[in-house]
């Protein structure tokens, strides 16, 4: 399977998909990597491999419509048969949808449905749950609300902070994004109301 991945930040999501990626077995080749900020380290890690990189930036655009349909573009002009949002920072729209609903999966940390948005290790840390964990999900119009694909717990430290948690999650979160996107592609899956089956 074609994979496009974007990217805000460090990329080590993308960074594991990458590795998995290089045996033939995995049933992904990442085609190409979008960042919506130039410079970030996911897309010299992208580069690093030698795989092709665009960036575009919502201040380059008048208005968010604008950006979400070049994004939309940019993604689609390699022809992709899954999107992986891995760590971007930012809602896709309308047109995003229109063109790549339904093979767009993101990942978030924490367990859907508690914790949306950005803060999800600090919001669960505050609540005091005991255990909290990573969540992928086919992105729908709200804000991490899609069908979820797969889930994985992850136990909180009483000594945890927002960082030690985080990167906690972050180690289970990489495996469980590695291992599902996989299978997504290896096996293909069916979206049924908001039950995510793989289709063998
Ligand atoms: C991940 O925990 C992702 O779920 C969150 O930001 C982190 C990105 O990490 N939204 P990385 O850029 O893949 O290292």
């Amino acid at each position: 399977a074609r994979v496009v991945v974007l990217v805000s930040g460090a990329g080590t999501n993308l960074q594991a998909l990458l590795d998995a990626s290089r045996g033939s077995a995995y049933g992904c080749e990442v085609v190409a990597v979008g960042s919506d900020r130039p410079g970030v380290h996911g897309l010299e890690r992208a580069e690093s491999a030698g795989i092709p990189t665009f960036v575009e930036s919502l201040r380059d655009h008048p208005h968010r419509e604008s950006w979400d349909a070049a994004l939309a573009k940019a993604v689609a002009a390699y022809e992709p048969d899954l999107v992986v949002l891995a760590g971007f920072m930012r809602l896709t729209g309308r047109a995003f949808l229109a063109a790549h609903g339904g093979r767009t999966v993101n990942t978030h940390p924490a367990l859907s449905p508690s914790f949306p948005g950005m803060h999800g290790p600090r919001d669960a840390l505050a609540y005091g749950v005991r255990v909290t964990g990573a969540t992928l999900f086919i992105v729908d119009e709200g804000v991490d609300t899609g069908p979820i694909v797969a889930q994985v717990a992850v136990p909180v430290e009483f000594d945890d902070d927002e960082a030690t948690l985080h990167e906690r999650i972050k180690v289970a979160e990489r495996a469980m994004l590695v291992d599902t996107v996989g299978r997504m592609a290896r096996e293909g899956y069916v979206i049924d109301n908001r039950l995510v089956r793989f289709a063998t």
